[in-house]
């Protein structure tokens, strides 16, 4: 899989997607990901990549040369599977949605910026709009870096199978059950009995219990499918 991403604060990304599993799987050749800054695809001495919005209100918009510029040069390199912009309108992530976007091949993803994108850029040139969830970022940086790490640990060899993200919370639409480790009584507290017992059948009919229990008390929407798909 690959992943573009064009920025104007390259740096604020670079800190996520060089450690852990992101980097594992970069180093494995499982993921491409490159960092395009917008800045580079202006061609006035200040680099200009927004402007004053048209009305009264006078907010800085995204400008809309460079970053067809960008995504005119990707496209001419290879197909995209989706050009997704970061933004708080738009479709919210869920464990669905990255499922989906796990199996596509290539996809840019545009951070937005200051009061937004020049509206022609989301009509023309983006197939999808990704909001981390229903508050107002200063950029779509850390929202890009929700994405692809959502995305990437699901990729087809990035994770080992211990990790393997089909026991992840919401993949099923529950929440994991609890998990401990040794030592197996601490300060008096103790491990529930099931987990040191051997039993692997009883282990796995108490964590689907827990499952179910934590997933009804602390999330109950989730068991009522009132999540939208990806
Ligand atoms: N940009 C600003 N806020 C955002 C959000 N909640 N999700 C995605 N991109 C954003």
């Amino acid at each position: 899989m690959r992943i573009d991403i064009i920025t104007v604060l390259p740096e604020i990304l670079e800190s996520p997607l060089s450690h852990s599993i992101i980097k594992r799987a970069q180093t494995k050749g499982l993921v491409d990901i490159h960092l395009h800054h917008l800045r580079e695809y202006t061609t006035d001495k200040h680099r200009t990549v927004d402007d004053y919005a048209f009305g009264p209100d006078a907010g800085m918009v995204m400008k809309i040369e460079p970053i067809f510029k960008v995504i005119r040069k990707l496209k001419s390199e290879r197909d995209y599977d989706e050009v997704i912009y970061t933004s708080p309108d738009g479709q919210r992530l869920t464990q669905q949605v990255a499922n989906g976007l796990s199996i596509k091949g290539n996809i840019i993803i545009l951070c937005g910026h200051y009061k937004g994108i020049d509206h022609r850029v989301r009509e023309h040139l983006i197939t999808r709009e990704i909001s981390i969830g229903d508050y107002v970022l200063s950029g779509g940086e850390l929202a890009a870096a929700i994405i692809v790490d959502s995305v990437v640990r699901l990729v087809p060899g990035v994770l080992s199978n211990e990790t393997s993200a089909l026991t992840d919370s919401f993949q099923d639409n529950l929440l994991a059950p609890p998990v401990y480790t040794r030592p197996a009584e601490f300060n008096g507290w103790k491990v529930p009995e099931v987990l040191t017992s051997g039993n692997f059948k009883a282990i796995e009919k108490w964590q689907m219990e827990q499952a179910l229990e934590r997933t009804k008390r602390l999330r109950p929407e989730l068991l009522e499918g009132l999540e939208e798909d990806g």
